[in-house]
């Protein structure tokens, strides 16, 4: 399964995107909220319903002591959010200060994440079914320091593990002149440190009037996928409250589930077409599998 990440230029719908994609998808899937700005979809979606005391700042502690530490604390951090537990969410950061703590933890964290994506060489079942997660990661807004990502305004090294970076922009004007100005820095980026500058790809989210053609002429990037302007869906997934009527089938969830799959397709076409080396996993953090596989999740 394909690890995902998502960012901006300046605020543009990541986290909903994201949340979106991961409640949307047919498979198990993660939200990971890395956003070094902090997380919302905890006072948001979740509407206060998991406290600090869990997600993303706790695994920081874990990882300075052991990879298995880190394994541990990452598979108890995790929030599910539904009955089933096949759609987990790391809860993000409380406090844009605790970001600094994180600096040495994302390279980690970003092997985590191949672990847990990871389909082959993994023997563990939940529910008869191989466990892998289609995981999304919200990186939120893009930081650059001379011309390289921002060490602590950006969560680096998950951008360079991802096997696909999203940026998240819409079709209005506004939007395309703040992208046109990190597509270049963030694609030498991914060349340099990165799966090569093709994982980088655009998620169009369908406000304004350029469409998906025109968008990608502009960036000079391909749209992968497109998100339909959906405010009344957007908003429950940002704020929580009343669920709309047909929210699971409405036209943000729809495409969202489309976007999975295209996703997914975009992933495995380069997997094959280039053939990048599997990245080595330190077999401590595999343990985060069986760990998944031994608990559930908490729910409120
Ligand atoms: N597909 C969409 N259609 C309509 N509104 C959206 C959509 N995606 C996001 N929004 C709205 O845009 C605002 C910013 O979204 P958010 O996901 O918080 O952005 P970011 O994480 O990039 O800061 C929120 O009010 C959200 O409801
Ligand atoms: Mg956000």
């Amino acid at each position: 399964m394909p690890v995902t990440a998502l960012v901006s230029a300046k605020s543009s719908g990541v986290t909903t995107s994201a949340l979106a994609l991961t409640l949307a998808s047919k498979r198990p899937s993660l939200l990971a909220e890395c956003d070094p700005a902090g997380g919302t979809v905890r006072a948001g979606f979740l509407e206060g319903e998991v406290t600090a005391g869990y997600g993303l700042y706790h695994l920081a502690a874990a990882e300075r002591t052991s990879p298995d530490a880190l394994a541990q604390a990452f598979a108890s951090h995790l929030w599910d959010l539904d009955e089933a537990g096949h759609r987990k969410l790391l809860p993000g950061l409380t406090d844009p200060a605790q970001a600094a703590a994180l600096t040495r933890t994302w390279a980690s964290l970003a092997e985590v994440m191949q672990v847990l994506a990871d389909d082959d060489g993994h023997d563990v079942f939940i529910d008869a079914s191989r466990l892998a997660f289609d995981v999304f990661i919200d990186a939120g807004r893009l930081a650059f320091e001379s011309g390289h990502l921002h060490t602590t305004l950006t969560p680096a090294p998950l951008l360079h593990q991802a096997d696909l970076v999203l940026l998240v922009v819409r079709g209005t004007e506004q939007s395309l002149t703040l992208a046109r100005h990190v597509i270049k820095p963030l694609r030498t980026e991914l060349a340099k440190h990165g799966s090569g500058s093709d994982a980088l790809g655009l998620l169009l989210i369908e406000d304004g009037p350029n469409r998906a053609h025109r968008v990608a002429q502009v960036l000079e990037t391909p749209v992968l996928a497109g998100l339909p302007h959906d405010p009344a869906t957007a908003a429950y997934l940002t704020c929580g409250g009343n669920q709309p009527r047909n929210y699971s089938r409405s036209p943000l969830l729809k495409h969202a589930r489309t976007a999975t799959e295209q996703i997914e397709a975009v992933v495995s076409r380069r997997l094959i077409q280039q053939q990048y080396p599997p990245r080595p996993t330190n077999p401590q953090l595999a343990g985060v599998l069986q760990r998944l596989s031994a608990k559930r999740g908490r729910r409120g």
